[in-house]
């Protein structure tokens, strides 16, 4: 009748040769080095690849030597929360997003605006509406508006470039981040000095292969990491990340990621979980979980005590309370949509996004409600990157 032993008790009965438990011995040394993984973590605030990997493993395992009931989350949510407040205080930046185009030149496999996806209702923004956007949000009290949208080639360089211009010519105190894939380094320049301050373009996944699985063959990784370094040295804030659970994700390609951005030492990072498409080749594949995605927060806040971290409007999509999660897990940026109502149904990466139907203004104020309910406050600010000071 073994299947009725407890597990511990079960445990005892394979006795090796020396007469002792053989599992029992085998989950104290894994306990240990788990033990040993954590504590090397908090103190380097660093790992070498197969360390991430056990981290990442075991991250609701018990951590004996730690006070009772600890596990590998719980120390590292708590250290990373007292991180974020020790950089930020309890407050909370928000960027307004502007979805100004869901036209793609690109087919990542899954993205909902991909250009294969037919079905897809295709929308442009005028630099009016764009400008719309911004006055709504400023009086909102958003002092970053970021401009986002596919790789759209309706916009030649200078069109971007002149609606960076007006924006930060009528909102001299707002910071301008453009989020438009991949261009070349003079695109860049050109568009950094026509005032840009950030730029977001997440790397999706450090592996090459695993990249040309998420990508078509004419979507380059190389190409793709040498875009973050050109933003890099342009001087611009950058963002990179990664999407969690995506397709054929391991936990060793988690591991480089996060050992890629490390290298990168971006001023911003954006992850939030892979969730499916239903018109996209992905569309029977699993989506990410909000509490790997969570863990993952808390290890990018203590190797990055300063980064701009946001709770992803993914993460609010695939759990309820994600957002507020995000915050308590060491997040620090909430990005709502600005877009104009019209069309936010049809800016749709992934299926059930949230805030869809909502007005600008709708979901200010319910942020700022689910903020407050949590502690935290959102602040009229640019929030740009604070460099340690020496
Ligand atoms: N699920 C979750 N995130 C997605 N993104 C694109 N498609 C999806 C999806 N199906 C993310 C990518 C991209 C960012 C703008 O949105 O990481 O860089
Ligand atoms: Fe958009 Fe709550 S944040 S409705």
């Amino acid at each position: 009748m073994v299947d009725f032993i407890p597990v511990h008790t079960a445990h005892i009965i394979t006795m090796c040769p020396g007469g002792r438990p053989v599992a029992v011995m085998e989950n104290l040394e894994e306990e240990k080095n788990i033990a040993t993984v954590v504590s090397r973590f908090l103190e380097k605030r660093m790992l070498e690849k197969q360390d991430f990997i056990t981290l990442i493993d075991n991250r609701d395992s018990p951590v004996v030597s730690a006070s009772a009931g600890s596990t590998v989350r719980s120390l590292l949510k708590v250290r990373s929360v007292s991180e974020t407040l020790s950089v930020f205080g309890n407050r909370i930046y928000v960027r307004g997003l502007i979805e100004f185009t869901n036209y793609c030149r690109n087919n990542c496999l899954y993205c909902g605006i991909r250009a294969g996806n037919t079905e897809a209702q295709r929308y442009r923004i005028t630099e009016e509406q764009i400008l719309n956007c911004c006055g709504e949000g400023y009086r909102l009290g958003f002092r970053t508006f970021v401009l986002q949208g596919g790789e759209d080639p309706f916009y030649t360089d200078e069109m971007i470039a002149g609606i960076v211009r007006s924006i930060k010519k009528t909102y001299s105190d707002c910071a301008v981040t453009l989020s438009v894939g991949e261009h070349e380094y003079e695109t860049y320049r050109l568009w950094r000095e026509a005032g840009a301050d950030r730029y977001l373009l997440r790397q999706e996944t450090a592996d090459n292969g695993h990249y040309s699985r998420l990508h078509p063959s004419s979507m380059s990784p190389v190409h793709r990491k040498q875009c973050l370094e050109n933003l890099k040295a342009l001087g611009y804030q950058t963002g990179a990340g990664f999407m969690v659970g995506s397709p054929f994700q391991t936990t060793a390609n988690i591991a480089d990621d996060l050992l890629y951005l490390s290298g990168l030492g971006p001023e911003m990072i954006g992850i939030g979980p892979f969730i499916h498409h239903d018109k996209t080749p992905f569309r029977n594949e699993k989506d990410g979980s909000a509490e790997l995605t969570l863990f993952l927060l808390s290890v990018l806040r203590i190797m990055f005590p300063r980064v701009l971290l946001p709770a992803t409007t993914a993460l609010g999509t695939i759990q309820n309370d994600g957002r507020e999660q995000g915050v308590l897990y060491g997040a620090n940026v909430i990005m709502p949509n600005l877009s104009p109502v019209g069309v936010r149904g049809k800016y749709l990466l992934y299926n059930n996004k949230i805030c869809t139907g909502e007005e600008a203004a709708e979901c200010s104020s319910c942020l700022q409600r689910r903020m407050n309910a949590i502690g935290y406050k959102i602040v009229v600010d640019r929030g740009d990157y604070m460099k340690e000071q020496n």
